[in-house]
Formats: structure tokens, C-alpha cells, sequence
């Protein structure tokens, strides 16, 4: 059996994620995660939230809450919004795991052991008022280059300079406006990883087959970028994994905890081996997924994940992994997503603009945004969510094609037959056309779904729910009904057993609406399809059915301008 290994970039935890957020990688993982499961696969899909680090520092303060009380409040809210989401992670995990502590010490004594961490010492600004060191991005102040007084310590937003913070004239704690500062000698960890960039550069050289927007994100870094610099593991900060060298003290290191993108990585290990723990299995059953000495060297590791992650996923960790020595799995195939814009600008969390998960929630289910959002997936370019686009793509594709296929046919066999699959008659050339037409579909569906192509698998679905519809509309069975009786039964008959099939292929997009049909089809063991043929002749005469709920209600106009309205100038 195939076994497919399947990650998720981690949400950070500092607040609700927006659609963008959702669409670049969660979401598109969940339809392969889902595809690959139908298929037989074994899978193992994981995420977690990504909780270190100042953000979730200055989050926690900004709550009026201790930081460690508001991770695990942020990641009950975040695990509900997934589920609410229908993302279908085997576990969804906290980077704040006793697991993440262990293996990320773990981690960091096996590339000190191997020569690849140097101990560097560093001077940084500290903030006396704030009692602690600040990072270069909370020092704030007067740009020497244009002026501008609302520059930050590692490049002016105004004129895009980078710059150092001893660079900045009048400098201040952003978190406090305190000017009490000074600088102060400190001393990290730095990852030495220009030492592995040859086996980085032929690791990358073999990945032939990536997606050109994570190869050319990568090799960008590898060769022209400083991507390779050594870069420092270590921050002075109180929330985090404390520096060890497994389970010893760090000498000099009191204090400090790993920076947050050493420990985020590691979370997709980690947070196996918390579902391990969560379902009471032993260690080999999450190291058959990662270690290669245990049973990983057949897995196949797919990542998903924003195009700005990419050098962390191609670079900075398999350098940690490479580095340990140890038999670690490597990632397979790295699928990376440009950015989804909103309505003219960008989705912003800082300035809480665009529609956030826990909104769209309220708004509408689940399957509506997941089509949209899927079907317009940001793979080869930006792209953008309007509110029109919205209202376009639930009406055509969802309430006027698939949901009207389902109503129309169910309701007319209910009028006619009963809620029973009518018997009589026998498929004849249209049946024929349209299970050849299908055909050719699915097999374009699963070549894309194969090829995580996510937004070409949409049209060819679309395109396999339009087969429905218009074959419903040239067989009429309304008008065959009067005068041959039969062949309208066959026509009904192979309506409805469309239903189960489209339930079952459309699945990993909108799993509620797949799960209404098969229910309503009374076929909730429906597979994935092998043979078409066969799949339409499942349902056999006499077998019960009901009429589903509307599934999909339309967005009227005035529902759309309510919405637009709403969401704007937030
Ligand atoms: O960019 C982000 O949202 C990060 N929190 C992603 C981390 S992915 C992984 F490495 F943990
Ligand atoms: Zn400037």
C-alpha cells in the first residue's frame, strides 16, 4: 500500500487566520490528504499551530493573558476553525509539545556533535524599561536614509533600505516607546549551514520534478541569495524551547530558547509522535512515518505551503535534517502557493483586512468557501477574491449545476416513481456518451489530483457535474414520461446513479455536500470509481432513496452587497 506522508505549513498562533491564510496551504493539502485516501493510501496528514516567538509574545501581552495560557486558548480556537473547515489532519499539534522540546534539543546536540553550530557573540539592543533584548524589528525610529520617523530596525518601510538597528536616529522599543535603551554583548547558537550547501545544491539538482515555483524560490536562495548564511538558532527570549544539547544544559546559554523557525520545522515530526501518544501507540508508529531506518524509506512526503515558507522547507531545515546525521526523512515534493489578494489589495492580519476564518464561518458552510477558495487557488499566479467572483462561482458551479442536478432528478423520481431507483428500460447511446465522456474526465481529474494541480482538478470536476446536467436536459424524462415510460425510467435510473458517483469524486472538495448525497442516496460506502460503467449501474432498480435538502442556497445581490459592505474599510 502506498503510504503518503502529508504536511501542512503551521498557522502561527497569534490570532484568527484569514482566507488567504487558509487557501496557501491547509486547504489544498486537505484535498490531496482526502484524494489520497479514497485512493487507498495509507496517509498521515499534520499540522499544528506555531507558537514560539515574539509575535505570540506581543499577542499574549496584547490579551492581557500569560503567554502560555493564551497559546493554548489560540490553539483550541484554531483547531475548531479546521474542524469547522473539514480539514481532515490526523492531528493537529502545538510547536509548545514536550515532544517539540525533546526533539528539538535533540536535534540541535546532534549538530553541535557534528560540528555544524558555532557560538557567536552578538551585540543587541535590550530595553531597560521592557527588561529584555529587543528584537530588530521592535527597535523603531528615524530613517538616516529618508527620514522617515516610523522606520523599524531591520529596513524602512518608506524607502525599503535595509538597515541595522545602531542605524536608526532616535531609537525607541516599539513595544514600549521606551528610548531607555541600550546595547548590551549577548551570545547565540548560528547554524553553520553554508558547510552542507553542496549536499543542499545536489539535493535540490535531483528534485526534478518540483513545482518551478518552489525550484526557482529555492535555487534563488541557494546561489544568489544569502539564504545559505549562517543563521542564528538562538533568541533572548522567556517563551520558547529552552537551548539544551538534549537533555544537557547549554553552557552560556541560560536563558535563551531556540528560535522559532529551528522549532517550527520539527513540529511536523513532533506533532506525529503527539498523535502517537493521543491514540496510546509506541514510538515505531510514528517513526515508521519519518526515521528510514524504521520504515519511512517507502513513505512518500509531500509539503504544502506559502511561496515565502519555501526557502525555510528547501533549505533551513533539511538542513537541520541533513546535518543530524541521523536517518530522517526528507521531503519528496514541496508544493508551494503564490498569494490569494483581497477585493483590490492584500489580505492583512495586522490591519484585519479581508474575510477571516471564524467570519466566513458565520457567514456561509464550510463547502462554499472551500469551492471558491479551491477552484480559484493561487497556483501559478496571485489571484483574487471579490465578492462577485464569489457570488459567481457558489451560484454557477454549486446551486445551478451540481445542487440543481441533485434536486431536479430526486424530486422528479419522487413524483413519478417513488423513492425508489425506478426499474425498466435500458441505458442506450446517450448513457454510453456520457459515461465515455465521464471517463475521459476522470482520468484528467486524477492526473491533476495526482499532480496536486488543484485548480485544474476543479474544472474537470465541474466539468463532470456538467455531464449530469446537460445529459439530464436532452434525455427530459419529464417529457419521455408520457409517452414511453421506460425509457424515462432508464434515464432516471442513471441520473440518480450519478448522484453517488459525484458525491464520491467530490469529496476532497466539499466533503458536507458529498456526505448529503450519499446519505440521501442511501450508497454511504460509495468507493472511488475504478470503472464508470459499472459505477452507474450500482444503484439497482427498487433501491431507496430520499430528496435531499437544498444543498446549496444562491447569493442573492443584496446578500452580496450586505457582505461587501460589511467587510469593507475594516
Ligand atoms: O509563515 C508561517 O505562517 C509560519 N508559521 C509557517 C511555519 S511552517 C513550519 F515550518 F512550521
Ligand atoms: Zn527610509
Amino acid at each position: 500500500m502506498t503510504r503518503t506522508l502529508i504536511t501542512s505549513a503551521l498557522p502561527y498562533i497569534n490570532g484568527i487566520k484569514h482566507l488567504g491564510n487558509l487557501v496557501g496551504s491547509q486547504l489544498p493539502s486537505d484535498v490531496y490528504a482526502r484524494f489520497c485516501r479514497a485512493r487507498g493510501d495509507e496517509v498521515m496528514f499534520i499540522c499544528a499551530t506555531d507558537e514560539h516567538g515574539t509575535p505570540a509574545e506581543l499577542a499574549a501581552a496584547k490579551a492581557g493573558k500569560p503567554v502560555a495560557e493564551y497559546c493554548a486558548e489560540m490553539h483550541k480556537v484554531q483547531s475548531d476553525l479546521a474542524t469547522g473547515f473539514r480539514l481532515s489532519f490526523d492531528h493537529f499539534g502545538r510547536s509548545s509539545s514536550p515532544q517539540n522540546h525533546q526533539l528539538t534539543q535533540h536535534l540541535a546536540g546532534k549538530l553541535a556533535e557534528a560540528g555544524l553550530i558555532s557560538e557567536v557573540s552578538e551585540k543587541q539592543v535590550y530595553s531597560n524599561t521592557d527588561g529584555r533584548f529587543l528584537p530588530d524589528r521592535y527597535i523603531e525610529g528615524t530613517c538616516p536614509n529618508c527620514g522617515y520617523d516610523g522606520a523599524r530596525g531591520d529596513q524602512c518601510e518608506n524607502c525599503t533600505k535595509q538597515l541595522s538597528p545602531t542605524d536608526l536616529i532616535d531609537p525607541r522599543s516599539a513595544i514600549s516607546g521606551s528610548t531607555d535603551l541600550e546595547v548590551r554583548e549577548t551570545k547565540h547558537l548560528f547554524l553553520r549551514q553554508s558547510k552542507l550547501r553542496d549536499q543542499l545544491d545536489s539535493w535540490i539538482d535531483r528534485q526534478a520534478g518540483w513545482p518551478v515555483l518552489t525550484t526557482s524560490i529555492a535555487k534563488k536562495w541557494l546561489h544568489d541569495g544569502d539564504g545559505l548564511r549562517d543563521r542564528g538558532i538562538t533568541r533572548d527570549l522567556d517563551w520558547g524551547i529552552p537551548v539544551k544539547r538534549g537533555d544537557a544544559d547549554w553552557p552560556g546559554m541560560e536563558g535563551k530558547v531556540f528560535y522559532v523557525w529551528f522549532d517550527a520545522p520539527i513540529e511536523y515530526i513532533a506533532a506525529t509522535a503527539e498523535w502517537a501518544e493521543a491514540n496510546e501507540l509506541d514510538e515505531a508508529a510514528w517513526q515508521r512515518w519519518w526515521r528510514t531506518d524504521k520504515g519511512a524509506d517507502d513513505v512518500r512526503y509531500v509539503q504544502f505551503m506559502g511561496k515565502d515558507n519555501v526557502p525555510f522547507h528547501t533549505l533551513s531545515f533539511p538542513a537541520t535534517i541533513m546535518g543530524s546525521g541521523e536517518p530522517w526523512k526528507l521531503v519528496d515534493y514541496v508544493k508551494s502557493f503564490n498569494y490569494l489578494n483581497y477585493d483590490g489589495g492584500q489580505f492583512s492580519t495586522s490591519k484585519g483586512r479581508g474575510v477571516f476564518m471564524d467570519q466566513a464561518l458565520d457567514i456561509l458552510p464550510s463547502d462554499y468557501w472551500r469551492w471558491w477558495l479551491l477552484s480559484h487557488v493561487p497556483e501559478s499566479s496571485d489571484s483574487e477574491f471579490t465578492w462577485e467572483s464569489f457570488q459567481r462561482g457558489v451560484n454557477k458551479d454549486l446551486a445551478d449545476v451540481l445542487g440543481n442536478f441533485v434536486s431536479r432528478i430526486t424530486k422528479f423520481c419522487r413524483s413519478k416513481f417513488g423513492e425508489e431507483v425506478p426499474e425498466g428500460g435500458d441505458y442506450g447511446a446517450a448513457e454510453e456518451a456520457v459515461i465515455a465522456e465521464i471517463s475521459t474526465s476522470l482520468a484528467a481529474y486524477e492526473t491533476h489530483l495526482q499532480d496536486i494541480e488543484i485548480r485544474k482538478a476543479s474544472a474537470e470536476l465541474r466539468a463532470i457535474w456538467a455531464a449530469g446536467n446537460e445529459y439530464l436536459q436532452a434525455a427530459a424524462p419529464w417529457v419521455a414520461f408520457k409517452t414511453d415510460p421506460e425509457a424515462a425510467a432508464a434515464s432516471v435510473r442513471f441520473a440518480l446513479n450519478l448522484i453517488p458517483l459525484y458525491a464520491a469524486l467530490s469529496e476532497p472538495f466539499i466533503p458536507d455536500a458529498a456526505a448529503t448525497m450519499l446519505e440521501a442516496m442511501n450508497a454511504k460506502d460509495t468507493p472511488w470509481p475504478t470503472d464508470i460503467t459499472a459505477a452507474l449501474s450500482t444503484l439497482k432498480a427498487g433501491h431507496a432513496f430520499s430528496v435531499p435538502d437544498v444543498m446549496f442556497a444562491k447569493i442573492t445581490d443584496d446578500a452580496r452587497d450586505e457582505m461587501e459592505a460589511r467587510f469593507t474599510g475594516r
